[in-house]
């Protein structure tokens, strides 16, 4: 996407001989715009796991040139397997980070040593630019429904959606996956608004995805999570949209903490509840997400603490809590199928069940 008149995707390979990578830092957004470079895979897993980069596919994309730069320092077997562990340990519910990792495990087994490290360059650019054709074309099958919502209210009416956390190109390489169709309605010419849930405790709702909204100049208000139910029993929202990290062969979807609760409002009165995934965040060795997906727990100190801007320009950290007072943070929960009004995939839409999934997938 476009951020001060250049195109920016969320990671690429450096024109350096070390192969080193750059991302976008996304603990600074939305009051600073930085980069950093990764050297080395430990710098990769370090950049996952504090959240310098976030976001299903965009953690399999970093994880992926992990392993590259742990292969250009030893291309053996062992140095592998000890480097899929390390990147695979960083963050438990997304499958896109085992996902990556297996897609360049398997480009390079096989290969001679001296081999490996072209191979898995070569295999991490191809997912990295097949991320951004997939969520454009998630992007193509949520306009079409968008249209469909929009063609249903009276004429001159806007197309409220409602989305929680940050599903938009940071969260991948380029595009987003929820953000995709509202991306394409906007350019498009829909009157499209976007209530954004600031998405406690880390606010990637309130930051980064009002920051890219912003960007783009899509209309948007961010409300605070507790604010859905209320929308939605006033007719003001008419579709909610969002990412998952980790879908169900069954299609349970694991989203952002909180994303459950939108579910059973929007099932409460009638609003669609749309999730858009590429099929590397579907685990199809997994039925029941809420006894089998692995629920991310959080230091702490992002519930008790609050970090922004005052009122001089710095970044600052507050203390919302009284001191000593325990505070748990998990970091996602899982929408049941029944939930979900449907899933926008890259190969199209389809019912959120087995059944839906493997005529999609043929599986
Ligand atoms: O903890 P985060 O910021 O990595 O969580 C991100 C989300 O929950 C997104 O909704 C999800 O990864 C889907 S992104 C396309």
């Amino acid at each position: 996407m476009n951020y001060k008149g250049k195109r920016w995707r969320t990671i690429w390979r450096n024109d350096d001989p070390k192969g080193s990578i750059g991302v976008i830092d996304q603990r600074f957004l939305p009051h600073e715009f930085e980069t950093l470079t990764l050297r080395t895979m430990e710098e990769c897993a370090e950049a996952i796991r504090n959240m310098t980069v976030r976001g299903a596919p965009l953690i399999g994309a970093t994880a992926a040139y992990g392993l590259c730069l742990a292969l250009r320092d030893d291309p053996g077997d062992a140095s592998l397997a000890s480097a899929y562990r390390r990147l695979h340990e960083t963050r438990p519910t997304a499958i896109n980070l085992k996902w990556a990792l297996d897609q360049i495990a398997t480009a390079v087994k096989q290969l001679p040593a001296a081999k490996r490290l072209e191979a898995a360059y070569a295999r991490a650019a191809e997912l990295c630019d097949e991320d951004v054709a997939v969520c454009e074309a998630i992007g193509r099958h949520g306009l079409k429904i968008f249209r469909e919502v929009l063609a249903k209210k009276p004429s001159g009416s806007k197309l409220n959606v409602l989305t929680h956390c940050n599903a938009g190109w940071l969260a991948c390489v380029d595009w987003g996956t929820a953000l995709a169709p509202i991306f394409m309605a906007h350019d498009a010419g829909l009157p499209v608004h976007v209530w954004v849930d600031e998405t406690r405790p880390r606010n990637q709702g309130a930051s980064l995805t009002a920051w890219e909204l912003n960007q783009h100049g899509v209309p948007h208000t961010v409300v605070v999570d507790n604010a859905g139910g209320h929308l939605m029993q006033h007719g003001l929202v008419d579709l909610v949209i969002v990412g998952t990290d980790r879908t169900t062969a069954r299609g349970d979807v694991c989203n952002k903490i909180g994303t459950y609760l939108k579910a059973l409002a929007a099932h409460d009165n009638g609003v669609p509840f749309y999730v858009a995934l590429p099929s590397s965040t579907i685990d199809w060795a997994v039925q029941d997400g809420l006894k089998e997906i692995p629920i991310e727990e959080r230091s702490a100190a992002e519930v008790t603490h609050l970090r922004g801007k005052t009122a001089s320009g710095e970044l600052a950290e507050i203390q919302v809590t009284p001191d000593g007072t325990p505070a748990c943070n998990y970091g996602f929960d899982v929408t049941p199928a029944r939930l979900v009004t449907a899933l926008i995939t890259e190969k199209g839409v389809c019912a959120a069940s087995g059944e839906g999934l493997r005529e999609l997938f043929g599986k």
